[in-house]
């Protein structure tokens, strides 16, 4: 069995989402915001941030992106499995992910959602581990950073389990 070692338990988490929160809901007045969720690991992460926010008629969407590699790194190489529901033309676009590892999926994501011509596209992610980036990209809101490490809860799995814990835990195979 992998063994779950607390990285940031669940009041302090709750803490880290709400200063993101707070910093969008000011960075964003006036604007026709629009959150893009990654699916499926940016689902609770959006829930609660969407909940935080001060701005009241924001809109939701999804798009879901999938990586071929193996259960801890990404290929490279992403196709996208669901597209957007909404016309994101003119509107102020952020990308909710749940982590930033090599880049390569968000960096994707952002050259998909430009092509239809938002105002702006900002990306907004739970955790930024920084080890094995690859693509250089611009992160405008981190709730958490780390080098390294394999990360699950509140969103994140490994092979599609752990999403539902409350807290996140860094996951070490015997
Ligand atoms: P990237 O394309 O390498 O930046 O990785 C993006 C995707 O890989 C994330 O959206 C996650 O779904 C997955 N991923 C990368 N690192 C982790 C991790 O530590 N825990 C869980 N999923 C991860
Ligand atoms: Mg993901």
């Amino acid at each position: 069995m992998p063994k779950l070692i607390p990285i940031l338990n669940e009041n302090d988490l709750k803490q880290k989402v709400k200063d993101v929160s707070k910093q969008i809901s000011s960075d964003y007045q006036g604007c026709h915001l629009i959150l893009i969720g990654v699916l499926k690991g940016a689902f609770i992460f959006l829930a609660d941030l969407a909940r935080q926010l001060t701005i009241k008629n924001i809109q939701i969407d999804f798009l879901r992106a999938a990586s071929y590699g193996s259960d801890t790194s990404s290929s490279g190489t992403i196709q996208l499995t669901k597209d957007l529901d909404t016309d994101i033309k003119g509107k102020d676009v952020l990308l909710i992910e749940d982590i930033v590892d090599t880049g390569n999926t968000i960096s994707f994501l952002i050259g998909h959602l430009k092509k239809f011509n938002p105002r702006s596209v900002k990306i907004c992610t739970l955790i930024e581990k920084r080890e094995r980036r690859k693509k250089n990209v611009n992160i405008d809101y981190a709730c958490h950073v780390i080098e390294k490490g394999f990360v699950v809860g509140y969103g994140l799995d490994y092979a599609e389990r752990y999403r539902n814990l409350p807290a996140l835990y860094d996951l070490k195979n015997d």
